[in-house]
């Protein structure tokens, strides 16, 4: 049996990078304790289980006042200012681990807004990424997520504006959200914010489900990311399956196959890819 792991499976550099910084504190022994993360470090609960029994607990924005000091670490994510603001005021020890080209985000609308420039930015103003990047504009910005909503952003003529975007939004929605808004009479720059970790795992999981007889697709239940993998292979493969764990593999799918491809959904930890790869290697 061929078995090939897509490289871009699973972490992005960014909550890698995130995520090796809270196992990084937890083994040091300078650190101030108790130790935090500024909401789940991952949308992995076992990851954040595995966290809280090495002494890491989860601290809500709203838990903020409520706690008195520690070490807390901002997630890949990122904060906005007043929250950072807070936790000093608190007395925390801020480690900071938001992905460094959110941290661009934040320096690029701080820049902007300094020239006199409107903040607008594509993504869902619900997400934490987006709610953080907004807590750097020191005066109002807009979130545009939808055709509707770019169509209704009414300023006044001339205003000077700067079009970012979350991360992880839609490289197509966002040119179209961004040419409705260029057809008004507004003094717009756009710059390009989002992260090519996404389409590159997507891009890959589209060319390696193409040549194998079977794609495994590891990830949560409810991760739309892992959702997006899946339809994505399985235009390709007819035999893709989504699991969340080798438990959930079914030895019949792999009966008289030849190859098998794996990918995983941005939240999946290595150990969980490693734990596959291994039982389909050993056990086909
Ligand atoms: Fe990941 Fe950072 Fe990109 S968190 S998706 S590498 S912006």
């Amino acid at each position: 049996m061929n078995v090939i792991v897509a490289e871009t499976a699973g972490f992005c550099f960014g909550v890698r990078r995130a995520v090796d910084t809270v196992y990084e504190q937890t083994e040091r022994k300078r650190v101030v304790r108790p130790i935090y993360t500024c909401g789940p470090i991952i949308h992995n609960e076992e990851v954040v289980r595995d966290l809280e029994s090495r002494g890491v607990s989860v601290l809500d924005e709203e838990e903020i006042e409520a706690a008195s000091g520690g070490t807390v670490i901002i997630r890949s994510h990122g904060v906005g200012r007043r929250t950072c603001e807070r936790l000093e005021e608190q007395g925390f020890q801020i480690v900071d681990a938001t992905c460094p080209f959110v941290k661009k985000i934040h320096r690029i609308v701080q820049e902007e807004s300094a020239k006199g420039r409107t903040i607008v930015i594509i993504g869902n103003a619900a997400h934490p990424e987006v709610k953080g990047i907004r807590g750097w504009c020191p005066e109002r910005a807009y979130v545009v997520e939808t055709p509707e909503e770019a169509s209704e952003l009414t300023l006044l003529a001339g205003t000077k504006l700067c079009i970012v975007s979350q991360t992880t939004f839609n490289y197509n929605k966002f040119q179209l959200l961004v040419e409705i808004i260029l057809k008004k009479s507004y003094d717009s720059i756009v710059v390009n914010t989002i992260c090519s970790a996404t389409h590159e795992r997507q891009a890959e999981a589209r060319q390696l489900a193409s040549k194998v007889d079977v794609m495994l697709v590891i990830g949560g239940k409810h991760s739309s990311n892992t959702q997006k993998l899946y339809e994505i292979c399985r235009r390709e493969c007819n035999s893709t399956y989504h699991i969340q764990t080798v438990r959930d593999l079914d030895p019949r799918w792999l009966e008289g196959k030849r190859s098998v491809g794996i990918t995983a959904g941005a939240s999946t930890p290595n150990h969980i890819i490693e734990e596959v790869h291994t039982n389909v290697r050993i056990k086909f």
